[in-house]
């Protein structure tokens, strides 16, 4: 009996919480009441006008609103909360439109993402996760969601888009290459989240949770076959983004600050090898070495990026 008082005022907390929210949103024109279906006893969904850009397409709120209450408030709620009816049956959870934070973003981190950033998202789901792919609807109707996702956060009036990083051409993938993106994965100890195989299970994994509270599992490299893909794409240059920009909202951090350019490059073609079932040029390189990676020796040349792994060719005389 006493066990129900802390939920009833977690209940409280939580009903006083959300018209704070809401409040401090600044949502104080409430929609026309025919626009709204009576949703219980709850105040309809606050609206107002926000556009999205992708290419020469520019995405309406007004026209997002009615696919959103059909395919996306079952688990990100009416309110973008992610409280939709099925939230509670997922892991990880849908994203709360109202904080603003994404994941997977072409701009540097905690900046928000760009239109296309969610439009891709939105056609590409996000795997290892209850988000389908979304490849459906017409490139004005995914548009369209992008405006319609901006009504839930103030922070889309306030602040502009992120500049998109800049990715420099991939240099060759060689033995190199791979060896010092190998060290590179140690000395940022990389390893100690995914693991030094990459499978996720690196003596920090289990204690790791995501800015909400929950638990969350850093990627297993490993785990998935030749078609294997990551949340936020699954392109060499992807690979590049994410740990260029990090996975806000998670511990997964951004190394834009610590990485160079072309190193990262590097750091990428190590990764590839982590995906031991998938065929890569990157593991075709490692099988002709018989599964070897040469441990990386660093050039004195007094910079710590060796210039072998710029876009010019590996020079011969290492060996
Ligand atoms: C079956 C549940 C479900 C439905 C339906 C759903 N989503 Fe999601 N969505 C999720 C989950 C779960 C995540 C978080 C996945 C993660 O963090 O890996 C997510 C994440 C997202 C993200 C965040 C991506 C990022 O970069 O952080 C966007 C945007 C999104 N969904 C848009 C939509 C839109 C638009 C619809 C409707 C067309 C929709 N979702 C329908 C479950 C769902
Ligand atoms: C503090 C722990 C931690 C460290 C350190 C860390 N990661 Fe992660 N990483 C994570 C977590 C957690 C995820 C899963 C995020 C998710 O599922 O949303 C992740 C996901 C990823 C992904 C996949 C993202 C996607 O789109 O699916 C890549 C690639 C990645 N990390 C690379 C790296 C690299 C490279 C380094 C080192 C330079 C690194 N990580 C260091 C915790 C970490």
């Amino acid at each position: 009996m006493t066990s129900l008082k802390p939920m009833r005022s977690i209940g409280v907390t939580f009903f006083a919480a959300m018209l704070g929210l809401l409040f401090v949103a600044g949502f104080v024109t409430p929609a026309s009441a025919q626009d709204e279906p009576a949703v219980g006893p709850k105040p309809p969904v606050p609206f107002r006008n926000t556009e999205s850009h992708v290419g020469d397409i520019t995405g309406h709120s007004a026209d997002g609103k009615l696919p959103y209450r059909r395919y996306c408030a079952g688990c990100h709620g009416d309110y973008g909360d992610a409280n939709g009816e099925n939230a509670v049956w997922l892991d990880p959870k849908p994203r709360d439109f109202t904080i603003a934070t994404f994941k997977c973003r072409s701009t540097l981190t905690g900046t928000l993402p760009t239109d296309q950033d969610l439009f891709n998202t939105i056609g590409r789901g996000l795997t290892n996760s209850n988000m389908p792919i979304w490849n459906t609807f017409s490139k004005q109707e995914r548009a369209d969601l992008v405006a319609y996702i901006k009504i839930f956060s103030p922070r889309w009036e306030k602040e502009k888009a992120g500049v998109p990083i800049t990715v420099p051409a991939e240099p060759p993938v060689t033995l190199e290459s791979i060896s010092h993106g190998q060290a590179l994965f140690a000395k940022l100890e990389c390893w100690k989240c995914h693991g030094l195989h990459g499978e996720g299970d690196g003596p920090s994994a289990s204690t790791l949770t995501d800015s909400k509270d929950n638990p969350i599992r850093p990627f297993n490299f490993a785990a998935a076959g030749n078609d294997s893909r990551f949340k936020c794409g699954s392109t060499n240059q992807d690979i590049y983004k994410i740990f260029m920009t990090g996975v806000d909202g998670t511990p997964m951090p951004s190394f834009a600050d610590v990485i160079q350019p072309n190193d990262a490059w590097d750091l990428v073609h190590f990764l590839r090898t982590l995906q031991v079932h998938r065929k890569s040029r990157e593991n075709d390189i490692l099988m002709a070495a018989h599964g070897v990676i040469p441990p990386y020796v660093e050039k004195k040349t007094g910079s710590l990026a060796p210039a072998a792994s710029a876009n010019e060719k590996v020079p011969g005389g290492g060996q």
